[in-house]
């Protein structure tokens, strides 16, 4: 018998049919992606991973072909040769990309059936999650998420292109290793040959690229997979994918230069979009002032301002009693003050209740005075000064909020961003970075009772801040430095520590004692006092990144694979339970 796929080769993709090869036969091969029956003519729609085209079956023109595509039902798989037609007039679809053509069938081979799919593959459905990733080999067909995937492809390409024409060297670094210094919970695999031992699957690949620059590889990058058993949310996975990158003889300057490229170079290459370079940067002091988040979506303003010396002797108790107690008043603007209304603004305080800050007030100014329920309590100079410091005209609504100053950003900044979504004050379409620099080296942990270090013990503070280390810990900043898109972290890195005595100074403040410090890093300080260069790096995100350049919610759409919010795979059904004898070769027993 004759085998189609060996005696006519397919000559286009399904998507790639345009109007220049009208009059042209041509072989396709793809999927039934939906059927029509006119008049006795059948018309399917074939998708393959570049688009749909419309193929036609007219009994006129092949009685056999058009018998056999009878039988065509949703997800056959089909090879068909046909003939490019104009479609007629009045018939073109404009939104799809072959849509003046059809192709008039002359043969037609049903190449495979297909079990009714659990889902429809049409866009614009509405499919539980958990069905999509039961079946995700058929949700994978959905043109928009092989889209993103085909996305994911060119940026981890233009990424390897990038750092191999800048002096890189891709280096691939263990999977089966020592727990790493990122702070989240390891995932463990028992070791079969050293019963009782545990290797850890890395957080990042963070101690071997250090261990790279003491060997002298000078530049080092790597695509990479890394684990954490964190608690998820869209935008975390516990196993994830790094650009990671290390630099030596470097300062931060020469990292965010070289990281900015890369971003161009990804940006131009895979969306044709030239990014204004150097992108902004903003101490995190003025990041968390302004936006009242480390991660600032800067796509639009509405910044807060504080106006705790203002309001410090105010009478109305709440601001005064705030400021007595070590507390803040900051403000937000609303420009266009008619969006909201009573209700909304009386429902902000449930709003700031939420994040479990009782103090929000808020103002609409008019011409002379306010409308407001704090109006009474405050002296006309206040308001005047108020108005002046948030910059306010008749219509603009102020919403204060006075609390202790992490609740009062906390509550600010998110509500800035849920009214600019409710407002539709953000472009989908806008792109904006901005570094955020000269984070706090190490904070106070309520719960650990001592300091902790914001990014890694690692991190290099500011030589200058040194002195304040023992009396003003807090206030030590660090080498380090988050890149931020669209209000997302999308990579983050640091200058690392070189000196032996300034790690020593750190683990101590960090109250590390010397046998945990063996225990957890002794190989890579053994390794730094053999001449260690001064190095840092920096690690991005490529899931988020690819998220948000495709325009995706949830890094589920731009990972072929993923886990659900409970770190489970629907697909395999993993983790699952394990027979008795692998755990006994294990030396592991379950403790229900
Ligand atoms: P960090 O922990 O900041 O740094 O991670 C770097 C970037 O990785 C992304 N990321 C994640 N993406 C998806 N799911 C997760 N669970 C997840 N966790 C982190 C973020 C983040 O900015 N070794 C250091 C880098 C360095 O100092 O060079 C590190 O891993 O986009």
């Amino acid at each position: 018998m004759a085998d189609f796929i060996t005696d006519r080769k397919r000559t286009h993709y399904c998507g790639a049919v345009r109007s220049q090869d009208v009059d042209k036969e041509v072989v396709l091969m793809g999927w039934a992606h939906r059927r029509r029956d006119h008049g006795g003519v059948i018309f399917i729609d074939l998708r393959d991973r570049e688009g749909l085209v419309q193929i036609v079956f007219n009994p006129e023109i092949s009685p056999d072909s058009h018998e056999e595509a009878k039988k065509i039902r949703s997800e056959y798989v089909l090879a068909v040769v046909g003939k490019v037609r104009r479609r007629p007039e009045g018939m073109q679809n404009p939104d799809l990309a072959t849509g003046e053509v059809e192709v008039m069938v002359t043969d037609l081979e049903i190449l495979n059936e297909s079990k009714t799919p659990p889902f429809s593959l049409e866009e614009g459905q509405e499919i539980s999650e958990n069905v999509r990733l039961k079946y995700r080999y058929l949700d994978l067909r959905r043109p928009q998420i092989q889209k993103n995937l085909i996305l994911r492809s060119k940026v981890a390409a233009a990424t390897r292109n990038y750092f191999q024409s800048h002096g890189f060297i891709e280096v691939e670094t263990p999977f089966l290793t020592k727990s790493t210094p990122e702070g989240a919970r390891d995932y463990l695999v028992p070791s079969r040959v050293n019963p009782g031992t545990f290797f850890a699957l890395p957080q990042s690949p963070q101690i071997f690229k250090q261990l790279l620059m003491v060997s002298g590889f000078d530049r080092y990058y790597q695509i990479v997979k890394c684990f954490r058993d964190e608690d998820l949310r869209a935008d975390r996975q516990p196993e994830f994918t790094q650009i990671d990158v290390e630099m030596s003889f470097i300062d931060e300057n020469d990292i965010m230069t070289a990281m900015e490229g890369l971003m161009a170079h990804i940006f131009k290459t895979c969306l044709g979009k030239e990014l204004p370079l150097p992108l902004p940067r903003l101490p995190y002091r003025d990041a968390i002032g302004r936006y009242g988040k480390d991660n600032p979506d800067i796509r639009f303003a509405m910044e807060m301002r504080d106006l705790t010396d203002i309001l410090k002797s105010s009478e109305f108790n709440l601001f005064r009693e705030t400021v007595e107690t070590g507390g803040v008043i900051k403000a937000i603007r609303v420009d266009d003050g008619k969006q909201m209304s009573r209700k909304d603004l009386d429902g902000l305080r449930d709003f700031a209740a939420g994040y479990g800050s009782k103090g929000m007030a808020w103002a609409r100014v008019n011409a002379e005075d306010w409308t407001s329920p704090i109006y009474k309590y405050l002296k006309p100079e206040e308001v005047k000064q108020i108005n002046e410091r948030m910059e306010a005209k008749e219509g603009s609504i102020l919403i204060f909020s006075a609390d202790t100053p992490g609740l009062v950003n906390d509550t600010l900044g998110n509500l800035r961003i849920l009214l600019a979504r409710k407002m539709n004050l953000i472009d989908p379409e806008q792109f904006a970075f901005t570094w955020v620099t000269e984070f706090p080296l190490m904070e106070y942990s309520d719960s650990e009772k001592r300091f902790v270090s914001t990014h890694h013990p690692f991190t290099s503070p500011f030589m200058e801040d040194l002195p304040l280390l023992m009396t003003d810990t807090g206030k030590v900043r660090a080498r380090a430095y988050d890149l931020v898109l669209n209000g997302s972290e999308i990579g983050g890195g640091s200058i690392r520590i070189h000196r032996q005595d300034v790690q020593a100074m750190i683990f101590n403040v960090l109250g590390l004692g010397e046998d945990e410090i063996r225990l957890k890093f002794g190989f890579l300080l053994d390794a730094l006092e053999f001449g260690t260069p001064p190095h840092g790096g920096l690690a991005f995100g490529l899931d988020r990144l690819v998220m948000i350049m495709s325009g995706a919610e949830s890094l589920r759409d731009v990972i072929a694979f993923p886990k659900t919010q409970k770190a489970t795979c629907l697909l395999t059904d993993a983790p699952s339970t394990v027979a008795v004898e692998q755990l006994m070769e294990l030396s592991l027993k379950i403790v229900k």
